[in-house]
């Protein structure tokens, strides 16, 4: 219902008829197919629009033969992950930190971020030893925990990149406290909030060898035997069950492909998130853009965003960055992914652009996200043309946070059409050194302020925004009072 309740309030407010271009001469668009490499199918499936492989997470290149993440696998079977419950090889969080801070290091472009926070203090290990140092004759190609940590790793208390660095010889890179040495890089111990004070051990010591990496081995306080904490989309006390609900988007893959650890792998022919494409468009002139919008009917596109961009995979393990709280994105993408009166596969006829930023993945509730969403509309940007056409005022991009957009640039406030949980509009806002003196964090008439959980779990407002919306409606639309934090 979200979804649906959301497409209609969407169109109702944003004005988007006021976008339209005159309708074009002659519609100039035919359906094309522009092929992938020969072997992308192996692990991947062909996204026939762009002519791009798409590629479960950690893997590149045209048939994604290549593994960018392998340093974060303990194994080829590992899922791979930047998390900091397992302690990693260095050179994993380095790789890590070229994903997930694409801005640099600069203190609100990374390390004000979910994952930029905690690697700022994470201790991490080279393969090498305390007395020789980092060994040069071994590549540091894996995150296998070794079966002898205290004779074949070195420690460091953070990677070079978040002091500004290139390479392990600073200083201030040493790990002070012995104490966090085998333990979770996310264990502060000064922070009784920040606590994960299990004992990191070698696959070798689980059952099963957590299924040949679909988990890391752990021993926990009090516990007299380590176990598998498994892996995003693995479960069982090996860890060698698959789990599809990690393809919260479509747990069936459309029934065109196979969920494997947040990605659905899809048959040919079939592409995108839940394998909900199979159809490609093309302008008949190449390079033209053809409008083909119609007035009459709404039509909504989703953009298609590799894994280094956007993709719906873990981030921390065992928390897997997703909260019951805020998972209105994800009923909304179920929903959406399943309309096919309103999704549309031809973006020459949308009316309304989603961008699936994933915001939630990289920010999670306290954090800005707009450096996220910045990255991927940096990147549909390049890719296709109509961001520009309209300068975003058809996009439209959940900011499911807790402060949504209040914290944003100008400029992103300005441009794309924002969903969020949070919506405050009021000029002059000192709340909370919120910069925006003209309208704060949204415009009532373009922005939307929707549930950020299920229906299901309880009443879909809280009675005060109930009654704050009738008031509304009594009086024609307007706002009776000024929105305030009280
Ligand atoms: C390592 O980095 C430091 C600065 O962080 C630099 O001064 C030094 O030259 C570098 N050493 C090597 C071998 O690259
Ligand atoms: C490992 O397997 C043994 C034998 O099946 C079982 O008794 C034990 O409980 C398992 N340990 C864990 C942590 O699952
Ligand atoms: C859209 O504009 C940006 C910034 O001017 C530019 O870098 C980009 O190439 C443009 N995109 C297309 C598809 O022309
Ligand atoms: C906002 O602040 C400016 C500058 O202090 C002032 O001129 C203006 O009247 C204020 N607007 C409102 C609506 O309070
Ligand atoms: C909210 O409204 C519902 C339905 O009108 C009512 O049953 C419930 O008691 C109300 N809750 C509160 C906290 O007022």
């Amino acid at each position: 219902m979200l979804a649906r309740d959301a497409l209609v309030a969407l169109l109702l407010l944003t004005g988007f008829q006021t976008l339209y271009a005159v309708e074009n001469l002659p519609v100039r668009v035919v359906k094309e197919r522009k092929p992938c490499s020969g072997g992308c199918g192996r692990r991947g499936h062909c996204n026939y629009e762009e002519g791009r492989c798409e590629c479960p997470w950690g893997y590149i290149g045209p048939s994604c033969e290549v593994d960018r993440m392998a340093v974060c696998r303990q194994t080829p079977d590992d899922p791979g992950s930047c998390g900091f419950i397992m302690p990693k090889n260095c050179e994993c969080y380095r790789e890590c930190f070229r994903l997930y801070c694409r801005y640099g290091t600069d203190t609100n472009k990374c390390a004000n971020q979910m994952w930029g926070a905690d690697a700022f203090d994470a201790s991490c290990w080279l393969y090498g030893s305390e007395d020789r140092g980092p060994a040069t004759d071994r590549p540091q190609d894996s995150s296998l925990y070794p079966k002898n940590p205290e004779q074949e790793t070195v420690w460091f208390g953070r990677i070079p990149e978040m002091i500004g660095g290139t390479n392990y010889s600073g200083e201030e890179l040493k790990l002070e406290d012995p104490g966090r040495r085998y333990k979770s890089p996310w264990d502060r111990p000064w922070l009784v909030w920040h606590r994960a004070d299990n004992i990191a051990k070698p696959l070798s010591m689980c059952n099963n060898t957590c299924a040949n990496g679909r988990g890391f081995c752990i021993q926990r306080p009090g516990s007299l035997e380590p176990e598998c904490s498994c892996h995003f989309g693995f479960k069982g006390p090996d860890c060698s069950e698959e789990d599809p609900t990690t393809c919260w988007f479509s747990p069936t893959c459309s029934g065109r492909g196979q969920c494997r650890s947040g990605f659905c792998h899809c048959h040919d022919g079939s592409w995108g998130w839940g394998c909900h494409r199979s159809v490609a468009y093309h302008p008949a002139t190449p390079g033209a853009v053809p409008d083909v919008r119609s007035k009459a009917r709404l039509k909504i596109y989703i953009y298609e965003l590799p894994w280094e961009i956007a993709f719906p995979f873990e981030v921390q393990e065992e928390i897997h960055s997703r909260d019951n709280i805020y998972t209105g994105y994800e009923q909304f993408m179920r929903y959406f992914l399943m309309d096919d009166s309103v999704r549309t596969e031809n973006p020459y006829e949308a009316n309304l652009f989603y961008v699936p930023a994933l915001a939630y993945f990289y920010a999670e509730n306290v954090r800005n996200s707009q450096w996220q969403i910045k990255a991927v509309i940096d990147h549909i940007r390049q890719q296709w043309p109509f961001y520009n056409r309209s300068g975003g005022r058809d996009h439209f991009v959940f900011m499911p946070g807790d402060r949504a957009s209040c914290h944003s640039d100008r400029w992103l406030q300005d441009e794309i059409i924002k969903v969020v949980h949070f919506g405050m509009q009021k000029k002059n806002l000192t709340w909370l050194g919120i910069e925006n003196k003209d309208y704060g964090c949204i415009q009532t008439k373009r922005d939307l302020v929707v549930p950020s959980r299920s229906v299901n779990t309880g009443p879909l407002l809280p009675n005060t925004t109930t009654s704050y919306y009738q008031a509304m409606e009594r009086h024609e639309r307007s706002i009776p009072s000024a929105t305030s934090p009280t």
